[in-house]
């Protein structure tokens, strides 16, 4: 595995106000995170996973602290150079799959490729090769409605690596999977960050989905527990 730091998260608080309350789902969070690297996120309902996921993949900003991403702080960008940030560099995985159901799985695949300056030989090649790497090319001509949850997590996973991003944020990926599905999509993410060398950033309430990972952090009221931090890597 490669030591290279891909992300930090320093002092990272995010704070949502509601009239006059204040929720703080995370309190000055600490994190480092090694390019290359399968780390599971677990911690109660409500504990702020998803905050924090959506934090590291830009689609949400700390209150405070920064968000370092491959040496470049990203918590002051504006909201056109963040979309540009996160085409480049992320893919998001979703528990209910999130698939446009009026297009094909290939059709899918292919939308986040639109953005993207490359001619059609090329961005069919692209999308050929992502439904090929989750084993869903079988497929591509059906829509969503046509395919088992399972199958459906396969294109979103094509979906989220057909721009190539170093980083794979998957929130509850298995959440509503039955466990053979569970096992394979799981065997399916190990994969893409050993083989193809993505960094993979899981939430799970699944222990048996944290055990593939190469380490687990466990959120609690917003701030990570320590001891978890000393994982031998
Ligand atoms: N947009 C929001 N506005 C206000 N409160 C929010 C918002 N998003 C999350 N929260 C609150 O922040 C806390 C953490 O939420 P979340 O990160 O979704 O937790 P988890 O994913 O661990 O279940 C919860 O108390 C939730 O109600
Ligand atoms: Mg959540």
């Amino acid at each position: 595995m490669s030591k290279e730091t891909l992300i930090e998260c320093k002092e990272v608080t995010r704070i949502y106000k509601k009239g006059t309350q204040e929720i703080r789902p995370l309190s000055g969070l600490n994190l480092r995170i090694q390019a290359g690297e399968f780390l599971a996120l677990m911690g109660p309902s409500g504990s702020g996973k998803t905050t924090l996921l959506n934090i590291i993949a830009g689609i949400d900003a700390p209150s405070e602290g920064q968000l370092i991403f491959k040496g470049n702080d990203i918590s002051n960008l504006n909201r056109r150079k963040l979309t540009q940030f996160r085409s480049e560099n992320i893919g998001y995985i979703f528990q209910l799959y999130h698939l446009v159901p009026v297009l094909t799985a290939y059709e899918n695949v292919e939308l986040p490729l639109l953005t993207h300056s490359m001619t059609a030989k090329q961005r069919h090649e692209r999308v050929a090769k992502a439904l090929e790497l989750a084993h869903i090319a079988d497929r591509a001509d059906h829509y969503p409605r046509q395919l088992s949850g399972g199958q459906e997590q396969r294109v979103a996973i094509a979906r989220a690596l057909v721009t190539d991003p170093p980083l794979i944020v998957a929130d509850e990926p298995t959440g509503d999977l039955d466990k053979q599905s569970a096992e394979a999509i799981l065997i399916l993410l190990k994969r893409l960050c050993h083989e193809l060398n993505k960094t993979v950033v899981m939430v799970t309430h699944d222990p048996q989905a944290a055990e593939m990972a190469d380490r687990t952090l466990h959120l609690e009221k917003g701030v990570l527990n320590l001891e978890d931090q000393h994982v031998a890597s």
